[in-house]
């Protein structure tokens, strides 16, 4: 039996539901995968708990504890083979992210921000062989980054990537289309939990932007953040507000996108907030697209990405469903440790 040992920052949301997925799991790891997947360290920014020999479940249902071990002694520390796994939010990570890496370990990521930082960053990262993987970043759950890879590597010729990445923008457009007036929605979309506290993380794309970086990268752009074009769905005035302030305000952009949505649907269309990565240009805004089209009949959250390739050019391919969710986004978290535990 191979035991591989982890290290795991970020026990949020997404990090709660990954590790008790590896725990419940761990008999069917052991049998299919012949891997003991054993847990050396949990971090979340304020705590940590780390022990080069691994950890009880007992101890492991203990965190969050006391004890603030930093998570660099234990990426110093960790005996080979490990994953170092980044599940936070941070843009803080990439120097432990590096020194994994240089360490001979194996990194999994669903925090986009070590890879849309910079170029040079996101260079670093990819320079030490197959040993990077983070299907997550873009489309949660869905085999988005292993499907552009896939068609990378086989000399498919990919020459567009249009996307709806996010679910959040996904359920704002669906429900002004329904008749719902924009600040509505936004707050219809807080209330279920779909934006970030502060919805403007949401509304200015900066998420979508991130994503569609990591894809044009990956297609082999030289990008760098200011290279998007990214629309934001309200002023740039209101970034001065306060969150409330910017709830207090929001009506007062009904009015234009009641607008928006009237004319485009007296030409049978309708709005999807998309990104398009083509020719070296990146671009992620408000666009009309036919009701009939396949983004116009993109419904709620739900993410699709459509790759139009030399292979794919008449009837491109498209990739579409939940694109949110920590189950999903843990479970695609485990689906790149497993690739991992095919080749250690
Ligand atoms: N949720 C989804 O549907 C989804 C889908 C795809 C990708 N993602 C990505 O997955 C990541 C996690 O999402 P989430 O929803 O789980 O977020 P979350 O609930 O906010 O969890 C983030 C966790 O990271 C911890 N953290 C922050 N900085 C850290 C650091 N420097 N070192 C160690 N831990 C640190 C936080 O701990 P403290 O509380 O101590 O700060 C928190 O527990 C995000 O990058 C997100 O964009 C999420």
């Amino acid at each position: 039996m191979r035991k591989i040992n982890l290290i795991h920052l970020g026990i949020g949301n997404v990090g709660k539901a990954l590790v008790r997925m590896i725990l419940e799991n761990r008999k069917e790891l052991k049998e299919h995968f012949g891997a003991d997947l054993n847990y050396c360290g949990l971090f979340n920014s304020k705590s940590g708990i780390f022990d080069r020999r691994g950890f009880s479940i007992k101890q492991l249902k203990q965190f969050p504890a006391d004890s603030r071990v930093e998570a660099k002694l234990a990426v110093d520390e960790v005996p080979l083979p490990f994953i170092l796994i980044d599940t936070t939010a941070s843009d803080k990570t990439f120097p432990l992210l590096e020194k994994a890496l240089q360490k001979g370990g194996y990194v999994v990521l669903s925090n986009k921000r070590p890879l849309a930082g910079s170029n040079e960053q996101f260079k670093k990262l990819h320079s030490f062989g197959n040993r990077l993987f983070y299907e997550t970043t873009v489309g949660a759950g869905l085999p988005v980054i292993r499907t552009l890879k896939t068609l990378l590597a086989t000399g498919d010729d990919v020459s567009e990537i249009y996307g709806c990445f996010s679910g959040t923008l996904g359920f704002i457009c669906s429900s002004i289309e329904d008749g719902v007036s924009f600040s509505e929605s936004v707050r219809q979309a807080r209330k279920m939990g779909y934006t970030e506290f502060d919805p403007r993380e949401d509304l200015s794309g900066a998420d979508v932007g991130r994503k569609t970086l990591i894809l044009a990268r990956m297609m082999g752009m030289d990008v760098e953040p200011d290279d998007i074009k990214i629309q934001k769905l309200y002023p740039t005035s209101y970034d001065g507000y306060t969150v409330e302030q910017f709830m207090q305000n929001i009506d007062k952009l009904d009015k234009e996108y009641q607008d928006k949505i009237r004319k485009a649907k007296k030409r049978e269309n309708t709005l999807r907030f998309i990104a398009k990565i083509s020719q070296n240009i990146c671009k992620v805004r408000l666009t009309k697209v036919a009701q009939n089209s396949n983004f116009g009949s993109l419904k709620g959250p739900d993410n699709m990405i459509i790759f139009k390739t030399k292979r794919y050019s008449d009837r491109p391919m498209v990739i579409k469903g939940p694109g949110a969710g920590s189950e999903v986004t843990a479970a695609g978290v485990l689906g790149d440790i497993l690739t991992i535990v095919r080749v250690v």
